[in-house]
């Protein structure tokens, strides 16, 4: 297995944030001077994404979740808290489903624990075909205002030509990959309700893809959930302090 690459930020307690789709490590960019002034923060790029080699085999989250857990016992890191922003959330249940031993602390940020509906699933395949026949910048330029909330279309008109930066510099295979593996993922409600660690939940008030409804799923004394007024699925460039403050509480308060 090819090894993932990573930026590291920081010191301190260790978080590893993963990234969404179609994006990759830089994703966080905005996030970091905040975060890696009291966390140490590792940024790795998910398999066929950003400068990560692309996956072999037949897609699947599963995958990338041992691709995360290689990647870490390479670099040392025997437990972190493991964030993940949407698709990185479903990689981060499948890495406490898979390698439990990795994970101190575990965060969905504009994600969820539940599989597609039949009607994501055929839109998944809808989007393969789209990235086959017309390639990712046609593709990138469709999906990505979807991402942030409706006024940020003309506020954050810079965010969202860096966000369609980012998803073009990926693969079309790494993407197709991506899709494929989010199509497949199975629901992973359970882990979040029996979960043996701390759980953190972050909702964007206005996110058109994951809503609130399905990312604030679980209640306990193990969850820390928080909402984000005037956000969309992109926290991390809508609300970068306030995702950057719920972050730095948690691990804080997690690491006591
Ligand atoms: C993401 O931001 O990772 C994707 O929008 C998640 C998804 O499509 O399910």
């Amino acid at each position: 297995m090819q090894i993932l690459t990573h930026q590291e930020h920081g010191s301190g307690n260790p978080v590893v944030l993963l990234h969404g789709f179609p994006g990759s490590s830089a994703y966080w960019q905005l996030m970091l001077p905040q975060s890696a002034a009291a966390c140490r923060v590792y940024t790795p790029d998910l398999p066929g994404h950003g400068a990560s080699p692309l996956p072999d085999g037949e897609a699947s989250i599963d995958a990338y979740a041992d691709a995360v857990a290689a990647w870490m016992r390479h670099i040392g890191l025997g437990r972190a808290t493991i964030l993940g922003h949407s698709m990185g959330g479903y990689t981060a249940l499948a890495l406490l489903e898979r390698h439990p031993d990795a994970v101190s602390a575990i965060g969905l940020i504009h994600s969820t624990p539940y599989a597609d509906s039949d009607e994501a699933k055929q839109n998944r395949l809808n989007q393969i075909a789209r990235i086959r026949e017309e390639g990712m910048d046609t593709f990138v330029e469709g999906m990505v205002p979807k991402l942030f909330a409706p006024q940020h279309l003309t506020s954050m008109p810079e965010h969202i030509e860096t966000v369609k930066a980012i998803g073009r510099r990926n693969p079309p295979e790494g993407a197709m990959y991506a899709l494929e593996a989010m199509r497949k993922r199975p629901e992973r409600l359970h882990l979040l309700q029996q979960a043996g660690v701390p759980v953190l939940l972050v909702a964007g008030e206005e996110d058109q893809v994951i809503s609130p409804a399905r990312t604030l799923v679980v209640e306990g004394d193990h969850v820390t959930s928080a909402s984000l007024p005037g956000c969309g699925h992109m926290g991390m460039y809508e609300r970068p302090a306030q995702l950057a403050d719920v972050i730095i509480s948690f691990v804080t308060q997690t690491a006591l």
